[in-house]
């Protein structure tokens, strides 16, 4: 297939060095299983399920055909007063895999929009409570909690705040969790714990009870797969409930069976009051995003308002579509039918010993992981990142995609993988590393 570089100027790419990519474009043409095909025609191995969202592999013509027949029978309905039976049924299927009380479910378009309503029905349930005062987030360094206002206000990562000023102003930040005793650890690390006391800490320093919520990803994601310290998520859950402060888990990239469970709170046993969601929720077929949230919640906002009354005001034009709603009850059902979850739990070790045992490699300077989610740190270049851009490039012209954050590598194969795959992800990388 040819395509005219002529083209690549109109489009200014997301989270991308635009200059560099259209001076030498990689242009993906084709999915199939573990592999996506460039416009030169080589075959590239994805090993980060494109952004986390591929859990059932590239190409699955049940979900195609879901999203053909709906947009053919019901295109789109307005969300506000009126609904259509997919969302509820995506509602249904989404609270039977939550942990038990987390029974309702809002719909948005993404990871971002989830994080942002999250944060919406924390300052909705506390008013409708009385306790309006509780304005304030507290999340964690090295967060990635998407790029809405909102999303950027609770994240940790420099390059993703330092342009767009002060963002929300009501948000503190407790320490990340990288320590250096625990590099090359497989699994939860065992010290750590007391990093969680900076909850605490926080909260007493500004009044518990101003503090509506505390925001994490379980195992921290996009900045390389932070492995929570053993008791870790516990005490948080503990001084949460201690003082009133909701607990939210940012499940964007560990949902669905990505850490062996349907979702991390369960893999971790520790039950947050409202947890978000997107990605392989519709296997990256269709934008969704969705917020699950705890009966008292939901009850609570609910219950506050006049019969006849809207109860939240919020909501997208896009809340529920009905193309999203169909790609997800496909999605729902293979990783059922094929018990992708279970599968991925069970190639966890494989996958792990695999990755793992890259630590000799010199450039590989700490390696981190559980389920079916791994990431290394290379020894950083002339500049931060500027090495993990340039091993990114070099292991797609191998025939590897691999998401990097800075000189992280973030290795997420879809749940579909066989072991001769994950060989061929560590030949490639072993290949591209032994040049540093
Ligand atoms: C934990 C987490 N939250 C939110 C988001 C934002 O999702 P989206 O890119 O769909 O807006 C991401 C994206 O990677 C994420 O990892």
């Amino acid at each position: 297939m040819n395509y005219s570089s002529n083209s690549l100027q109109n489009q200014w790419m997301p989270f991308t060095s635009n200059r560099d990519f259209k001076a030498d474009p990689r242009l993906i043409v084709r999915g199939e299983g573990v592999y996506l095909w460039n416009h030169k025609g080589q075959r590239i191995l994805d090993g980060s399920s494109g952004l986390f969202c591929v859990a059932a592999g590239h190409g699955r013509n049940e979900i195609a055909d879901a999203v053909h027949r709906q947009l053919l029978e019901l295109d789109y309905s307005a969300p506000f007063q009126l609904g259509h039976p997919a969302a509820f049924e995506v509602a249904r299927r989404v609270a039977g895999l939550t942990p038990d009380g987390l029974d309702h479910v809002f719909f948005a378009n993404s990871g971002s929009e989830a994080v942002d309503t999250a944060m919406k029905i924390a300052l909705a349930y506390h008013y409708a409570k009385g306790e309006g005062q509780r304005q304030r987030f507290i999340s964690r360094e090295r967060a990635y909690h998407g790029v809405n206002f909102g999303g950027v206000a609770l994240s940790g990562l420099i390059k993703n705040r330092e342009a767009f000023g002060v963002a929300l102003p009501s948000v503190a930040h407790m320490r990340h969790t990288w320590l250096v005793e625990n590099r090359f650890t497989r699994g939860q690390p065992k010290t750590g714990v007391e990093l969680a006391d900076d909850l605490e800490r926080i909260a007493m320093n500004v009044s518990p009870g101003t503090v509506a919520a505390c925001f994490v990803e379980p195992v921290a994601g996009s900045t390389g797969f932070l492995v929570p310290p053993v008791g870790y998520l516990e005490r948080l859950r503990e001084i949460c409930d201690k003082h009133g402060i909701l607990l939210v888990f940012d499940e964007v990239i560990c949902g669905f069976g990505r850490t062996g469970k349907a979702f991390a709170a369960q893999t971790f046993a520790v039950k947050p009051d409202i947890m978000t969601m997107a990605k392989a929720l519709t296997n990256g077929c269709q934008p969704m995003g969705a917020v699950a949230v705890s009966s008292e919640i939901h009850d609570t906002v609910t219950g506050a308002a006049p019969d006849g009354a809207i109860e939240l005001f919020h909501g997208y034009t896009f809340s529920g579509h009905p193309a999203a709603c169909a790609a997800s009850l496909a999605t729902l059902d293979i990783f059922e039918r094929e018990g992708l979850f279970e599968r991925g739990e069970a190639l966890s070790g494989y996958f792990l010993d695999a990755v793992f045992a890259l630590s000799d490699m010199a450039v590989i300077t700490d390696i981190r992981g559980c389920g079916m989610m791994a990431a290394f740190d290379v020894e950083p270049g002339a500049a931060p990142g500027a090495r993990g851009y340039e091993i990114q490039k070099r292991l797609y012209e191998a025939g590897m995609h691999v998401k990097f954050t800075g000189d992280a590598a973030l290795l997420a194969p879809p749940l579909i993988t066989e072991k001769e795959h994950i060989d061929e992800m560590c030949t490639v990388l072993r290949e591209v590393l032994s040049q540093y």
